[in-house]
């Protein structure tokens, strides 16, 4: 869709932007990413390079700094944006409030000012599941309220949002939809391409992914005593490249839309902690050492979407399992046991 210009894709060094940005390419579009790398390598726009044989323009700098970001769309035509760009550590988040809130309210007000002054009214955003914190009823459809998040990270999140929604209530020739993920794990099919944050994975199936590998000694099980069919906690864990794929739709929807619009990316389905472990041994077919420790600190025990509207509204529909995804994961991390690191 060259003639269309591209799709400017923030972010698109992590873990679901890279993804996205591969699915993008592979779907004819054209893609620019940028990325700070604050949680992120090069070598992932490298993997997706190879995977697509795509050179794909990037630029890596701070989307605070306004006047970079005014330049790339100087040198590229860009007709929308997807907006992974954020911090994402919750308990980090809860230590550092003004990071949090500067990086991830400043990007996007950035965003919008500059799409603004360069006539681009379309935008995707990454929203989180989170945004709807204790469960009124379940599974989470979009109509259930929104707002009571416990941490500076789900708040950003939230107030995002909100700002986007005033923004079009305020700008009615504006194409906003806002993407509420639920648990992304997996990679792509390749093992070229995977998850690889920095440090101690905070999330459960990198943890497991990297104990399977050899890199952590045991999964450690954050709580047995929750009201769940195993006394775990229980999510709506969706493979990656789905979540990539959720996008494209999104952006055909975007076309032919006005004003803002939420929607769940998740299967619908649930698995527990302990139901991940074990789906992870098949996978690899080794057993997966586990201790039982406290439960995490603002932890839910259960959610998972009603993906309904998706389907409706973008004609979109996971179609990969728990099955896939840990095979998917195990084959990215016994290929690159330590990330990305060793290039
Ligand atoms: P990620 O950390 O892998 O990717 C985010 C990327 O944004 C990183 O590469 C980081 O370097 C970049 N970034 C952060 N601040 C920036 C800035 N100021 N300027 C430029 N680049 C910046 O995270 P992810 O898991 O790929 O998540 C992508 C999006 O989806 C995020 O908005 C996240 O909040 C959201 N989300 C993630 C999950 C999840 O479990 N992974 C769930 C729900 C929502
Ligand atoms: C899943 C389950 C834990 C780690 C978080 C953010 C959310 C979104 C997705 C960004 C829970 C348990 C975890 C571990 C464990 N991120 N667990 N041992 O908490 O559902 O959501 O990531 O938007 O905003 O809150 O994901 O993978 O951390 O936890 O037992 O080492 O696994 O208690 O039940 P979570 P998670």
């Amino acid at each position: 869709m060259s003639d269309k210009g591209s799709v400017l894709v923030t972010g698109g060094a992590g873990f679901v932007g890279s993804h996205t940005t591969v699915e993008l390419i592979q779907a004819g579009y054209s893609v620019v990413v940028i990325d700070s790398l604050i949680n992120s390598r090069k070598e992932s726009i490298a993997r997706a390079e190879e995977i697509t044989g795509t050179k794909i323009p990037a630029y890596y700098f701070d989307i605070l700094e306004k006047e970079k970001l005014q330049q790339v769309f100087e040198k590229h035509r860009i007709n929308s944006v997807i907006h992974f760009a954020s911090l994402k550590a919750v308990g980090v988040s809860v230590h550092t409030p003004l990071i949090y809130y500067k990086n991830n309210l400043g990007i996007t007000i950035n965003l919008l000012e500059v799409m603004r002054e360069n006539g681009v009214k379309k935008f995707i955003f990454s929203s989180s599941a989170t945004v709807y914190g204790d469960p009124h009823y379940l599974p989470f459809d979009e109509k259930h309220p929104v707002g009571n998040c416990t941490n500076p990270y789900g708040k950003s999140k939230f107030f995002n949002e909100e700002i986007l929604r005033d923004f079009s209530l305020a700008n009615p020739d504006w194409k906003f939809i806002l993407l509420r993920y639920f648990n992304p794990v997996g990679a792509h099919k390749s093992g070229r391409l995977g998850e690889d944050p920095m440090g101690i994975p905070n999330n459960l199936t990198p943890y497991i992914a990297q104990v399977a590998v050899g890199r952590l000694p045991y999964v450690r099980v954050l709580g047995n005593d929750y009201d769940t069919r195993d006394g775990t906690g229980v999510r709506d864990y969706l493979h990656v490249v789905d979540l990539a794929v959720g996008h494209i739709a999104a952006l055909e929807k975007v076309e032919k839309m006005n004003g803002c619009m939420a929607i769940n990316l998740g299967t619908g389905k649930n698995h527990s902690v302990l139901e991940m472990v074990a789906a992870f041994e098949k996978a690899c077919g080794k057993k997966i050492p586990y201790k039982l420790e406290a439960r995490r600190d603002g932890d839910l025990p259960t959610f998972y979407a009603n993906p309904s509207l998706a389907e409706s509204e973008l004609g979109w529909k996971a179609i990969r399992g728990v099955d896939d995804m840990c095979a998917d994961m195990w084959k990215f991390q016994q290929m690159n046991p330590n990330g990305y690191a060793e290039n």
